[in-house]
């Protein structure tokens, strides 16, 4: 049997998790987000899809060395195939974080060679490193030989006149060499003066071509692709000339979306979960998390746009994002969004679960 993207169903069945949790994982994954995938969002988006890699926001080496390792780390090991996003440039304490990281269980440990933002330049990392190939590779070089976990690296296709095709086969054959062998690139490049890093996200123009040509001309690195994909159809589009895609913002803002990703990617035979049964999932989680003394928000927001485009869905969103909910410690504003986007008008996501 042919799949939409043209494979046949035996070599997508090939992808399906077997004994690693991190195996095939990459062909469709939901990008690092600051700010948006911290554990409950990454726990939400579990619920939608079981296959898909997930990531977590960048963090700083010298954060999980000196900060809250408990609070920074922990995850729910539902949320598994999960990657740690780390940012740095000092081999040696990226080697620490990497070791505490692989300890906390991450199947994959990823390094931030993408971020444009001035803080993150004044640690001269992110996107500034793609200017520094070898230190990327001791860098990696560094992290590998204690983490006993894969290490990836998510880059740019160029930085500001660095933005030449030898520059980003430059780049990419010196990190290989130093044992990298997956590379998530985001397809346009970053201009880091003049630009705010929301900017950069959107005005450099997308170049498929360029992440393209790369895996031609690499067959044995996995390549992953990521920028402005807005739809499963785009992503599907996309395998064949690359190993793998991976969603940002459209994940995170129509996360129903994902339900749909174990099928078309991963050749599961399962129905997708309904939107209804993602939320009845996510309750006993976020009564967990208010029973800690959590809030219900700081699940809740990202929960937002799972009704996106469906009868009701503005009601929805809005129940979720009233003033007064930041602080809210119960779930009766839940209670309230369900209802709103029921057919039946019912009240209770409890009576409706029965
Ligand atoms: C709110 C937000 C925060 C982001 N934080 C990170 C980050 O911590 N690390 C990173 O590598 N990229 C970060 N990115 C960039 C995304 O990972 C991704 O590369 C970018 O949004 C392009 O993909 P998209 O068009 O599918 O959203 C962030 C993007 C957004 C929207």
């Amino acid at each position: 049997m042919v799949t939409r993207s043209g494979r046949c169903r035996s070599d997508t069945r090939k992808f399906q998790m077997k004994n690693s949790h991190l195996t095939g994982a990459f062909r469709f994954s939901v990008a690092p987000m600051m700010d948006w995938t911290d554990r409950h969002c990454r726990f939400f988006h579990r619920l939608l899809t079981r296959h898909a890699l997930l990531y977590t926001e960048m963090i700083t080496a010298e954060a999980i060395i000196h900060g809250d390792r408990q609070k920074l780390l922990a995850f729910s090991p539902e949320e598994r195939p999960l990657a740690l996003q780390v940012g740095g440039s000092d081999p040696r304490r990226l080697a620490i974080a990497a070791q505490i990281g692989a300890g906390f269980g991450y199947d994959e440990i990823n390094l931030n060679v993408g971020c444009p933002s001035d803080r993150v330049q004044e640690g001269r990392f992110g996107a500034c490193l793609m200017a520094e190939p070898h230190l990327v590779a001791d860098c990696v070089a560094a992290m590998r030989e204690v983490c006993g976990v894969p290490v990836t690296v998510k880059c740019r296709i160029g930085i500001d006149d660095q933005d030449s095709e030898a520059g980003l086969e430059r780049f990419v054959s010196t990190v290989a060499a130093a044992g990298c062998s997956t590379f998530v690139v985001h397809a346009r490049k970053a201009w880091l003066q003049g630009l705010s890093p929301r900017e950069n996200r959107d005005v450099p123009p997308l170049d498929y071509g360029r992440v393209h040509r790369l895996k031609a001309a690499h067959p044995g690195l996995t390549v992953i692709i990521n920028g402005g994909i807005r739809s499963l159809d785009e992503a599907e589009g996309h395998l064949g000339r690359v190993d793998g895609v991976m969603l940002g913002r459209a994940a995170y803002e129509r996360p129903y979306l994902l339900a749909e990703v174990d099928r078309r990617f991963f050749g599961a035979a399962e129905p997708p979960v309904t939107r209804r049964e993602a939320i009845e999932r996510l309750v006993p989680y976020i009564e967990r998390h208010l029973a800690a003394g959590g809030r219900l928000n700081a699940v809740s927001r990202h929960v937002l746009g799972l009704y996106h485009a469906q009868p009701g869905g503005r009601a929805f969103r809005r129940h979720l994002s009233g003033p007064g909910l930041r602080d809210s410690t119960g779930l009766h504003a839940l209670e309230k969004a369900l209802a709103a986007v029921s057919p039946t008008g019912a009240v209770s996501y409890r009576r409706a679960a029965a």
